[in-house]
């Protein structure tokens, strides 16, 4: 079965059609910048210029980079806060003249590797970190989802941990891998020291590069790897979400 899947991200709005048994893309994705300001309005003709790329016409799943209840976000960190308190299903439903289901990015990232990718089969705590733009978190026990967890957010040495150790800080700030990595552990130990996981699945588009920074990473008890649908894995993630999976 074959479902449409968006990722609305900082960057990029990207989205291509899924197919559900594989958990993978049917065709290669689509991409279209995402507008500053990243307004509602502006964002859904970004979502409809992806979706009627492929033609497509049948259930499209969309992320959101915020905290999502039913499909009302509830926060915007890194995008328009004219977003808080729409209902982004409605809003992008109405626009794409199709059902949309709207979920977090990370969250949505993190289903999608716990079926198809490096979370499969695993047990107890289990977090999918996405170092992008900001920082999200998916956290699952034994396999089921405990949505917008948003432990970006927490404070790490006086700093929100996203302004800090996200991939847009090691840019902005010219850090090198070493210095980035350093950051990320104390990040990890610090989630690690909350939540006692198994297993860190390290997701978002540094994850490409897991060999450069993965290795520099100590004292971690939990197992750490990189995330196995990289950078797809939110688009296949909405999809499965919009299918009810
Ligand atoms: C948002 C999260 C999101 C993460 C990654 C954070 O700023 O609060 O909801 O998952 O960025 O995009």
């Amino acid at each position: 079965m074959n479902v449409f899947g968006v990722d609305i991200g900082g960057t990029g709005i990207k989205g291509a059609p899924v197919d559900l048994d594989r958990g993978d893309l049917v065709e290669p994705r689509y991409k279209v910048l995402t507008p500053h300001p990243a307004t509602p309005e502006a964002v859904a003709d970004g979502v409809v210029e992806v979706v009627r790329h492929f033609g497509w016409s049948g259930p499209v799943g969309i992320t959101f980079p915020g905290v999502v209840t039913g499909s009302v976000i509830r926060t915007a960190a890194n995008v328009d806060k004219a977003w808080i308190g729409t209902d982004a299903g409605q809003v992008l439903g109405d626009r794409l003249n199709l059902r949309a289901t709207v979920l977090n990015d990370a969250d949505a990232a993190g289903v999608a590797e716990m079926a198809f990718g490096a979370g499969r089969g695993r047990k107890g705590a289990v977090f999918l970190l996405t170092f992008g733009t900001g920082i999200g978190s998916a956290l699952f026990i034994d396999g089921k989802l405990v949505p917008n967890t948003e432990l970006g957010h927490l404070e790490l040495n006086g700093h929100e941990a996203e302004k800090h150790a996200s991939t847009k800080a090691k840019e902005d700030e010219e850090l090198s891998w070493h210095h980035w990595a350093h950051r990320v552990q104390k990040y990890l130990a610090h989630v690690e020291m909350l939540f006692s996981p198994e297993l860190f699945i390290i997701g978002g588009g540094v994850s490409r590069k897991a060999d450069k920074f993965l290795p520099l990473i100590e004292g971690i008890r939990a197992e750490i790897v990189p995330a196995e649908l990289q950078n797809n894995a939110g688009i296949v993630g909405a999809a499965m979400a919009a299918a009810g999976r």
